[in-house]
């Protein structure tokens, strides 16, 4: 069991079993609801901006923002990046790389970067840093999970779901070494990785 309490939104761990072995941190109701008040959110804060560009960080941001995208309620376009760092399971694998860009030019865009999870903020620091440069209108970032205790930067992230103890956590687009991308919920896997 975890017993753990998470972050500001002071959620329990909900504890039940999910698929293939999976202790559930945030089941697919609570997930939808949280994902619910940040389009609100959103929506709200961009509503006199025009046009938002979200730029999915690939592969972990797909299901978040597939969901996100679908319940904003402001005129958007969608563009993805792919970076890698993690070259296998969960050890930090050397500095991140650009491993595809943009199709999008986006001088003078409002850009809203969505990410699966902040950890390090190593991945999101490297993007900041190619995006700025490319002179947005604005350039803001989006991510579902954030592991405080994992931040090596003090990093701005506009917009969190939930802040998380340091755990490995799978589904809803995470992985771990490729698997469980496709689960509904977000859990912690049984037999947590050792090379951490
Ligand atoms: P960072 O550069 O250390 O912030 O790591 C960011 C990337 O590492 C995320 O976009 C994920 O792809 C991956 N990552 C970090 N923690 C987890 C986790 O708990 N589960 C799955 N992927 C993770
Ligand atoms: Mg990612």
């Amino acid at each position: 069991m975890v017993s753990y309490r998470l972050g500001r939104h002071g959620f329990a761990a909900e504890g039940a079993m999910g698929r293939e072995g999976t202790e559930v941190l945030f089941s697919e109701e609570t997930i939808r609801k949280r994902v619910g008040e940040l389009a609100r959110q959103i929506s709200s804060d961009y509503s006199r901006d025009g046009e938002l560009l979200l730029v999915g960080v690939l592969r972990g941001c797909y299901i978040f923002l597939a969901d996100l995208s679908r319940r904003l309620t402001i005129p958007g376009s969608i563009d993805f990046v792919a970076l890698s760092s993690y070259e296998s399971g969960t050890t930090a694998a050397g500095p991140v790389r650009l491993v595809m860009d943009l199709r999008t030019d986006i001088a003078g865009r409002h850009v809203l970067i969505v990410e699966d999870i902040v950890d390090t903020g190593g991945t999101l620091d490297y993007l900041l840093s190619v995006l700025r440069p490319r002179n947005p209108a604005s350039l803001k970032t989006c991510a579902f999970l954030r592991k405080p205790a994992r931040l090596v930067k003090d990093l701005p992230v506009d917009y969190v779901g939930f802040d998380i103890p340091d755990v490995w956590v799978v589904g809803y687009g995470l992985d771990f070494k490729g698997r469980y991308r496709a689960l509904s919920d977000i859990g912690i896997i049984a037999t947590p990785p050792a090379a951490r």
